[in-house]
């Protein structure tokens, strides 16, 4: 059953720097959540805390009742969890198809002896995949980009892929550390429509952005991180009425200097 994910008490220390101080978020299936704060506020951090990147120094993670606290990627990705990455790890080399085949066979049956020994089976799952993500590529209108390598593309289309891979994987919960970074409005509106198709489908999305208007219109929640710690909590309209977000991240963001770095 989809209890959702909960990450509760987070401590991260770099040093002198307590990047987690007791950060906290929850994300529920179907819903999207957002996560704002300043830069070097710690999104990235949980995030990769969430995700087995890093191993947190305390704090709980569960996905789904399941305590995956300190779990590596790779047990991470099992309980149902999908990730970008605020840089784009795409193999450049690789062309588009291939980099969102890559993610639909986080959940194929499909194995790599199945596919050499060429069984019937195993070629049912191929064509399976291949359509699989011959309409992903379609729905975020990279069709066209299909066999161009990713490195050729824009940073905008690059995001678009790494996202359109994620959700390949059919996680049944997403988190996107700030994807419309460098997206053009036409690419952002495609980004928007895919989240929310996706939440309507009972995927639970994490959304690190910067760009307030963007997280208003797409969120159901929003968590502010400052200096660590959860600043606000709540839905886009009591968080963009919270006098301390006001004062600390809306006045921030009107003198410019929450932008994104990367
Ligand atoms: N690997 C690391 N080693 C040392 N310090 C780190 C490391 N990763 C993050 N930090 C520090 O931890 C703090 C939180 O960084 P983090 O990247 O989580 O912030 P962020 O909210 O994602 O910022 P941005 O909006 O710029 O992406 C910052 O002070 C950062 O310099
Ligand atoms: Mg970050």
């Amino acid at each position: 059953m989809s209890t959702g994910l909960q990450a509760i008490g987070m401590h991260k220390r770099f040093g002198g720097v307590h990047a987690l101080d007791d950060a906290a978020i929850s994300v529920e299936p179907g819903r999207v959540t957002g996560l704002i704060g300043r830069n070097g506020s710690g999104k990235t951090t949980l995030f990769n805390c969430i995700t087995g990147f890093i191993v947190p120094d305390s704090g709980s993670v569960k996905v789904d009742g399941r305590d995956i606290t300190g779990a590596g990627p790779q047990t991470i990705v099992k309980a149902g969890l999908s990730r970008t990455f605020q840089t784009p790890r795409e193999d450049a080399r690789s062309t588009v198809r291939d980099a969102v085949l890559c993610g639909c066979y986080v959940q194929s049956s499909a194995s790599f002896l199945g596919a050499l020994t060429g069984l019937p089976g195993a070629r049912r799952e191929e064509r399976r995949i291949g359509l699989r993500a011959d309409a992903l590529l379609e729905r975020f209108g990279l069709a066209a980009q299909a066999e161009a390598p990713v490195g050729t593309l824009s940073m905008g289309l690059v995001r678009l892929v790494e996202v359109a891979r994620a959700i390949a994987s059919g996680a049944r919960y997403l988190l996107l550390d700030e994807p419309a970074a460098g997206l053009s409005a036409a690419e952002q509106d495609i980004l928007s429509a895919q989240i929310r198709a996706l939440a309507s489908s009972g995927v639970g999305v994490l959304l690190v952005e910067h760009n307030f208007s963007l997280v208003l219109s797409m969120c159901d929640r929003i968590t502010v991180l400052e200096f660590g710690k959860v600043l606000s909590e709540g839905t886009p309209e009591q968080v963009a009425r919270d006098p301390g977000v006001i004062e600390a991240y809306l006045g921030a963001v009107e003198r410019g200097d929450t932008g994104s770095t990367q």
